[in-house]
């Protein structure tokens, strides 16, 4: 249309000939810019799911946030919000995260195996063990040494293993035989995997919030651990301990973020801004005061959710200003022993036991001594 008239209008005196066949070229070049960019835009934004492991933001039906490859490879994080509207956010979720899905949040998951009962009974200390499916001799180990203590000092110790899916339907029932021989699994609908683990120690608060709220204490403890129950029990009853808004451990100050891509405890800039974590309780086993887990997974709806998740329980402290605790006796939290001998062990709450094995070694040495 404006082409043609274009070209009536001025090519038909017949003097500026040449002049007006160069300005008609124009605006075809134009048109066909124009025509170009739509047609990329469809060709990029074109909704293909990203299937990306790394990706905390196209992990769940329920999250707002999908992330789209166009045919180019350009990748777009959508933000979709409750009214339909999409915002395009390619830094993803800028600063607000209103949502209250994202994905470590433990309302996106729901429990397919699990003890709503156990704390019936009042425990004082429930510990509880994140532990992927298939590792049975870990919980084994457990359950023949400190997983037996269910009374401490005269006080009720319940002890409790966290999972989420297995691989296939044949893994799930021989959990679901362990689940019925011991009562002492619980199992959330999150793939387990090293790079989710803040999404499963975000699902053990959510456990303890609402299955458990009346114990007094709570531990999250690695599989991988020795623990020693008499000494727990003596730091927990001692009267200095405070009841609430206490989180103990093996503190970690001042530590830099990681950057190094290569790395498995990398952290994009994105996801963490600042280059230092505020001081936060070593991940191998930190014990609280049991209002503590409420707390968190409140002050969790607003924090951006990153794979360190030792650290990012204590980015949640920090927005709720709880300092973690220095212990009485820091050396009490160890993580490697010098020498394993039955005397060191017996003075220490908890320590890194090299395999299944070496935490029962620990505990009958430890017993043997008493
Ligand atoms: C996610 O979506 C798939 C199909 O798109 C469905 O089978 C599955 O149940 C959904 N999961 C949840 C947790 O809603
Ligand atoms: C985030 O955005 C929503 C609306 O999209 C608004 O209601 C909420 O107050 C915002 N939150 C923050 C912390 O800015
Ligand atoms: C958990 O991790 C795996 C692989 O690291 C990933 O594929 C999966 O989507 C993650 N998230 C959830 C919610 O399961
Ligand atoms: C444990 O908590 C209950 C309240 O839930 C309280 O009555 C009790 O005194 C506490 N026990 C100890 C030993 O602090």
């Amino acid at each position: 249309m404006v082409i043609r008239r274009m070209w009536k209008r001025c090519c038909l005196a017949q003097d500026r000939d040449l002049m007006c066949h160069i300005k008609t070229g124009f605006v075809l070049l134009v048109a066909l810019t124009l025509s170009l960019s739509i047609i990329y835009f469809f060709y990029n934004f074109s909704l293909n799911p990203v299937k990306d492991p790394h990706n905390w933001f196209n992990l769940l039906n329920q999250s707002y946030n999908v992330v789209t490859e166009g045919l180019s490879g350009k990748k777009f994080v959508w933000n979709f919000v409750s009214n339909q509207q999409i915002i395009q956010t390619t830094t993803a979720q800028k600063n607000n995260i209103s949502v209250h899905h994202h994905v470590a949040h433990p309302s996106n998951y729901h429990f397919i195996l699990d003890e709503p009962d156990k704390c019936s009974q009042n425990p004082f200390l429930v510990l509880m063990v994140p532990v992927a499916p298939h590792q049975v001799d870990a919980r084994n180990a457990i359950r023949s040494t400190w997983g037996t203590e269910s009374s401490v000092q005269g006080k009720a110790v319940l002890t409790l293993f966290l999972v989420g899916l297995t691989g296939g339907p044949e893994a799930q029932q021989q959990l679901e035989e362990e689940s019925r021989q011991h009562r002492d699994l619980v199992q959330s609908n999150f793939v387990d995997s090293y790079f989710n683990l803040t999404i499963k120690t975000m699902v053990i608060m959510d456990w303890l919030a609402t299955r458990c709220p009346q114990a007094n204490f709570s531990m999250k403890v690695d599989s991988d651990m020795y623990i020693n129950m008499e000494n727990l029990m003596s730091l927990l009853l001692a009267p200095n301990t405070p009841r609430q808004n206490y989180i103990t451990g093996f503190l970690m100050w001042n530590q830099n973020v990681i950057r190094d891509k290569k790395s498995k405890y990398y952290v994009s800039e994105e996801l963490y801004p600042e280059s230092k974590y505020p001081t936060y309780v070593l991940g191998v086993g930190y014990v609280f005061s049991n209002d503590l887990p409420k707390k968190v997974v409140e002050a969790s709806k607003d924090m951006k959710p990153f794979n360190i998740e030792d650290a990012y329980v204590g980015t949640c402290l920090k927005r709720l200003g709880i300092k973690p605790s220095r212990a009485p006796d820091p050396s009490q939290f160890r993580t490697y022993m010098k020498d394993s001998k039955g005397h060191d062990l017996s003075k220490v709450i908890t320590t890194i036991a090299r395999s299944p094995n070496q935490i029962i070694e620990f505990w009958q040495k430890v017993k043997r001594h008493k």
